[in-house]
């Protein structure tokens, strides 16, 4: 398979397209001087410090260290290969490169085959229970709990045969290979043999797809009250729970259109959802939700509905997952169904006007909702316990950073219970200043990044600024190479110059996006955006230069000189002052090599 493709096709495709036209589609950029600024969509962030520079064609991000160019960033967002994503942007230079096959390795190749037999079977599945005797019952169960023959269709919705190996034979037919089915989740293998059975018995069949709409995964519910309930592929190469999301491929662009997302706990729920007119809507796996999960939604919503059951554990995991949410940046509604009923139920039993305008357009802020939920279970009446209760209440309020908004709640609770708006004040000032303190610790941690690298030790400063002109100026390149050579102290900052050298040494003129391309190191990568990212001034003088050569080069003398200085100590306290005078004139020969720049050592 003529799996590579030429250099010069990636580099043209590369210079076609607009690196922020590209991240734009998937984080919203603000211009700020020469660079672009949005929420870093690799880590949960609630201020930008992702940064992508049209000139330079490269993101990075001060926050992670993620950073890179368009290929890389495809790659890193869709999880795709690089192939993959030279491919996805070829059409964009009017390139061709449909005859090059989607993988480029023996798995990738594997992973194709379980998607399409996952594809095939889903086709199956569907027409066992459209269109057969044997599918009737099925069918008839899903019209009576009020699904829709169009929502069916839609949803691909099928039904597996009671059958021990109708799959299997369908698998064999096919001429797929029973080993990778069972590797795929779809068969099993019995044990101490080499024969198979099928997964999927006798169950309704909702088909689960990646964010590219491919079908890796099944969920069979049974029909009657068997055991389990939902019987889902367990996780494959293809299907990891953490990152997969039902619906999410197709509620993708009205989520982003309307930036909200009406997250479920069941696939039951999102397609009644779905029918009553709700397309932004998708469902964890039966799992809590994941912080991948999490960063998936903020990147193409701002808001989220968490509409979970309406029954005690319903409302806990509503909980844990509204605090996964707002730590990856999210803002947090929570819509809350009455009578203990699910969402699904909820929608069939008061319709679809009902549902969006008294559960929907009805839910709460995230603090709304805990001020609710605190009430659970105590008996307002009782003064003691509502006591209790307003305290609850203004610790809870008294967490929110936004002053106007605590206000706002604090007000709520003073109408509520008829209390002044001042003493509800000066119990917020208690807990306010207990919050103070605990959130400047959390800020101390997180700040050590930018904090770290101005407490970065004279030699590494050096290095790294000397990189920083490397990368933009060929002609400081060529001093340093005739100066230092490879002989950076940091052993990435050497591989990086290395990279650095060849790259000129090719002829090429300095281009980061085009260098990156060679790279494949991640940590290599980060280094090689943040120092081109990294605000500098861009005139150096030769002296500037010199000091940093300088530096670089002294490093490992003065490391050896305190190793001597060490050892004169040690020789005097033994009385050895035979060794003593020896190692005092290797001492003054060395101190004589060093050269010092324009500032001494410490630059
Ligand atoms: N689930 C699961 N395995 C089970 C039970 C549930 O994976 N044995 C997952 C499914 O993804 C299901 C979700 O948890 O969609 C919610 O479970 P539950 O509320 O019990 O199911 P419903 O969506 O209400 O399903 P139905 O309405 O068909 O009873
Ligand atoms: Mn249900």
């Amino acid at each position: 398979m003529g799996q590579r493709i030429p250099e010069e096709t990636v580099e043209h495709i590369r210079r076609s397209v607009d690196i922020v036209d590209i991240i734009q589609q998937y984080v919203s950029l603000k211009k700020r001087g020469r660079n672009y600024f949005g929420l870093c969509p690799f880590h949960g962030e609630k201020t930008p410090s992702f940064s992508v520079s049209p000139e330079k064609q490269i993101y990075h991000c001060f926050g992670c260290g993620a950073g890179g160019n368009v290929f890389s960033f495809l790659m890193d967002i869709e999880g795709i290969t690089f192939i993959d994503a030279v491919k996805r942007l070829a059409p964009r230079a009017n390139v061709d490169l449909s005859h090059i096959a989607d993988h480029s390795t023996a798995e990738q190749t594997e992973t194709s085959v379980m998607i399409a037999a996952h594809e095939l079977l889903k086709k199956f599945y569907h027409h066992l229970l459209m269109h057969t005797n044997e599918g009737e019952e099925a069918l008839s169960y899903l019209l009576h709990r009020g699904f829709t023959r169009e929502i069916i269709e839609q949803f691909e919705i099928g039904y597996a045969l009671p059958s021990w190996n109708a799959a299997v034979t369908f698998l064999t037919n096919k001429g797929f290979s029973l080993p990778l089915m069972e590797r795929a989740g779809l068969i099993v293998r019995k044990s101490g043999e080499d024969s198979y059975f099928d997964r999927f018995r006798h169950r309704i069949m909702f088909p689960i797809h990646n964010h590219h709409g491919e079908t890796v995964a099944f969920s069979g519910r049974a029909l009657g009250n068997e055991d389990p309930k939902y019987l889902n592929s367990p996780e494959t190469p293809i299907f990891n729970k953490r990152n997969i999301l039902y619906h999410f491929h197709e509620a993708r662009v009205p989520m982003r259109q309307k930036q909200q997302v009406v997250l479920f706990e069941g696939f039951a729920d999102v397609i009644a959802a779905v029918q009553a007119g709700i397309s932004h809507a998708v469902a964890t796996m039966g799992t809590a939700l994941s912080e991948e999960q999490a960063r998936m939604l903020r990147r193409n919503a701002s808001s989220v509905i968490v509409c979970y059951d309406g029954d005690r554990a319903g409302i806990d995991a509503a909980l844990r997952a509204s605090e996964t949410l707002t730590e990856a940046g999210c803002y947090v509604k929570v819509a809350m169904i009455p009578d203990g009923l699910d969402p699904d139920e909820y929608v069939r039993k008061y319709g679809a006007d009902r549902f969006r305008h008294h559960v929907l357009d009805a839910s709460l802020s995230l603090t709304a909702f805990k001020l609710e939920y605190l009430k659970r279970g105590r008996h307002l009446q009782n003064e003691s316990e509502r006591l209790r209760y307003i305290e609850d209440a203004v610790k809870e309020i008294s967490r929110l950073s936004n002053a106007i908004e605590a206000d706002y709640y604090l007000r709520q609770l003073a109408d509520e219970f008829s209390i002044s708006m001042d003493a509800l004040r000066e119990q917020m000032t208690l807990h306010g200043k207990k919050q103070q303190t605990e959130r400047k610790h959390e800020r101390r941690e997180t700040v050590i990044l930018p904090a770290k690298a101005k407490l970065l030790p004279a030699f590494q400063k050096a290095e790294r600024m000397l990189i920083a002109h490397m990368l933009r100026d060929k002609a400081i390149a060529l001093t340093v190479q005739e100066t230092i050579e490879g002989a950076f102290n940091i052993e990435e900052h050497r591989a990086i110059v290395a990279y650095l050298y060849a790259f000129y040494e090719e002829g090429h003129e300095p281009d980061v996006s085009s260098l990156l391309e060679r790279i494949h190191d991640p940590q290599l990568k980060r280094i090689v955006t943040e120092l081109s990212m990294m605000p500098m001034n861009e005139d150096i003088s030769s002296a500037e230069l010199q000091d940093y050569i300088q530096c670089v080069l002294n490093y490992p003398k003065e490391q050896l000189l305190k190793q001597k200085e060490a050892q004169l100590r040690e020789a005097e306290r033994q009385k050895d002052y035979e060794r003593a005078k020896r190692i005092a004139s290797e001492i003054i020969a060395m101190r004589k090599s060093l050269h010092f720049g324009r500032r001494g050592i410490n630059g």
